[in-house]
């Protein structure tokens, strides 16, 4: 190849290259897919979404199989002490009453 042809090779793979980059960047709105799983309404639903859907989603409780208090405990225990979550102290016996009631099991 010839120092011209060259040159030109490289100019054309730069353009294209550069297009293919603006036709991918001018795409790059995207929407996440709506949330399908909602929290069953009642008392405590409000504080089970403020306190746990920082992280993840509704689908985390309601795929679970029905759990006892005990389990349901365990289970934010867990979250507070493997992943960090700010679940006020005073806020856990709510939130095991609805989790319990509309999640779980009695026994
Ligand atoms: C600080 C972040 C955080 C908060 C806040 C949080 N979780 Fe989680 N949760 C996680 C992570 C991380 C996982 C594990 C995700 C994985 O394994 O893919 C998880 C998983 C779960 C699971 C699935 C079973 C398991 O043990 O992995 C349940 C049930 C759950 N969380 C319940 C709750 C409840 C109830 C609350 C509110 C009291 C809550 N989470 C708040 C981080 C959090």
């Amino acid at each position: 190849m010839n120092q011209k042809l060259h040159q030109t090779f490289f100019f054309v793979l730069i353009a294209v290259a550069g297009g293919a980059w603006f036709a991918f960047a001018a795409d790059e709105e995207w929407k996440l897919p709506p949330e399908t799983a909602r929290l069953k309404p009642g008392p405590g639903a409000d504080l089970v979404t403020g306190n746990c859907f920082n992280c993840h989603s509704v689908d985390y409780l309601s795929t679970q199989p029905p759990l006892t208090r005990d389990q349901w405990k365990a289970s934010i225990i867990k979250m507070q002490q493997k992943y960090g979550a700010p679940v006020a102290t005073n806020n856990v016996d709510a939130l095991l009453d609805y989790l319990v009631k509309n999640y779980g099991r009695a026994k």
